[in-house]
């Protein structure tokens, strides 16, 4: 008998394997809005000015590639705290803060689920629903049990305020909730920061451990706006973790950067933090790669490259609006009836159209448009050669 014979093949990722089925597609036509990746009006994934002028500079001074740190770069690991927490949070200048380059934005959910897993492995874990499909199995293979929360509202295309606050209400002290910082994934669906406060009042009076997934800071209304929850779970005094990528905002999605922060009770504890830290690295993976992370610590800490980055990342968030605001005009006057104010009220990368798995279905086999079976369609992959084809789609199965 073989030692593989009680595996039984799984159903492809419900966003990886789309991009599997477009490359499959042989169609000239046919339009990826599955996977959440930026593309220029040209249809590329763009190569930043700020990361090219970086590039440039590291040319200037090649070095070997030994082993980074299990930390990794220490200068990226500082500039990162800098962006997520902000540069005067008290959490960083108080030395409570633990930051550590990871394998992207998962690899930085696996690093904080395995930390958490050490601190508090009796805990459950919630996420949203609906929530990004991978956070589910990064914390069940991490050996927790995931439950979900309310959040979103079909009715509205909202969020299910009360919904979510009445579970929170219900969750055991020591659960670790998944919050997203901002552009909710796959919603588009944020809480406003009156809301934040509200939920930070049930997570302090419940005692419940935020775990904040940041993949999409500067994609919502700004670098500064969009950490609102951070800002304020700090100003609270909660210990929490927070997930960054910068596959998106660095259009550096294959280079797999990203970090993980954990604030802590004060600087001692950030040391124990670290050091167990450390081993749930050696575990995975001993120490991530370097190409990547020296490219984001060059535009973050070169004050000139910085603010280039910065005009990109609102260069790329005023565009995503831009084609919501126009998928949506083209949609109403392709004559769809129904409300759609939520396209154009949802931020961040993804409109969550509310077409069913049957019409996501007829859109990639009727028009070679792939999305989420869930109805989630990335806008930032949407340009003006693309758009008219999309709503001519979109509308058509909306019916
Ligand atoms: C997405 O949600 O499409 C992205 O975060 C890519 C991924 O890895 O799922």
């Amino acid at each position: 008998m073989s030692v593989f014979a009680s595996l039984q093949p799984v159903p492809a990722d419900p966003i990886l394997g789309v991009t599997e089925a477009f490359n499959a597609d042989q169609s000239p036509d046919k339009i990826n809005l599955g996977v959440g990746v930026y593309v220029d009006e040209q249809g590329r994934i763009p190569l930043l000015d700020s990361v090219t002028a970086a590039q440039a500079d590291l040319d200037q001074a090649p070095h070997p590639y030994g082993y980074l740190p299990q930390t990794g770069i220490p200068a990226y690991d500082q500039a990162s705290a800098k962006l997520v927490f902000g540069a005067n949070s008290p959490a960083l200048l108080g030395g409570r803060i633990v930051s550590i380059q990871t394998l992207g934005g998962t690899g930085a959910l696996r690093i904080g689920a395995g930390l958490f897993r050490l601190a508090t492995p009796q805990a459950t874990v919630l996420i949203s629903d609906p929530s990004w499909e991978n956070h589910r199995l990064i914390f069940e293979r991490t050996g927790y049990t995931v439950g979900t929360y309310r959040y979103y509202d079909a009715q509205t295309g909202g969020v299910d305020f009360d919904g979510l606050l009445a579970d929170l209400n219900q969750a055991a002290a020591g659960t670790i909730v998944i919050l997203h910082g901002c552009c909710h994934n796959p919603t588009g669906c944020d809480l406003t920061p009156a809301q934040w406060d509200q939920v930070i009042a049930v997570l302090q009076e419940r005692d419940l451990v935020p775990f904040i997934d940041f993949a999409y800071q500067g994609l919502g209304h700004g670098l500064d706006q969009d950490r609102y929850v951070v800002e304020a779970l700090v100003d609270a005094g909660l210990e929490f973790a927070v997930a960054n990528s910068y596959s998106k905002t660095f259009s550096l999605y294959g280079e797999r950067v990203g970090a993980i922060h954990w604030v802590t009770a004060d600087a001692s504890e950030a040391t124990r933090v670290a050091s167990q830290a450390k081993t749930v690295v050696r575990s995975l993976y001993s120490n991530p790669p370097t190409h990547g992370a020296e490219l984001v610590a060059a535009v973050l800490n070169t004050p000139e490259l910085g603010a280039l980055w910065e005009q990109e990342v609102a260069g790329m968030r005023d565009r995503i609006k831009a084609m919501r605001a126009a998928f949506r005009t083209g949609l109403e006057s392709a004559g769809v009836s129904r409300d759609l104010n939520y396209i154009t009220t949802q931020v961040g990368m993804f409109t969550y159209s509310g077409l069913t798995p049957t019409q996501m279905a007829r859109l990639r086999q009727d028009f070679h448009i792939y999305g989420l079976d869930s109805g989630r369609l990335c806008m930032a992959a949407l340009n003006q050669s693309n758009i008219e084809r999309v709503v001519a789609g979109v509308a058509a199965v909306m019916g």
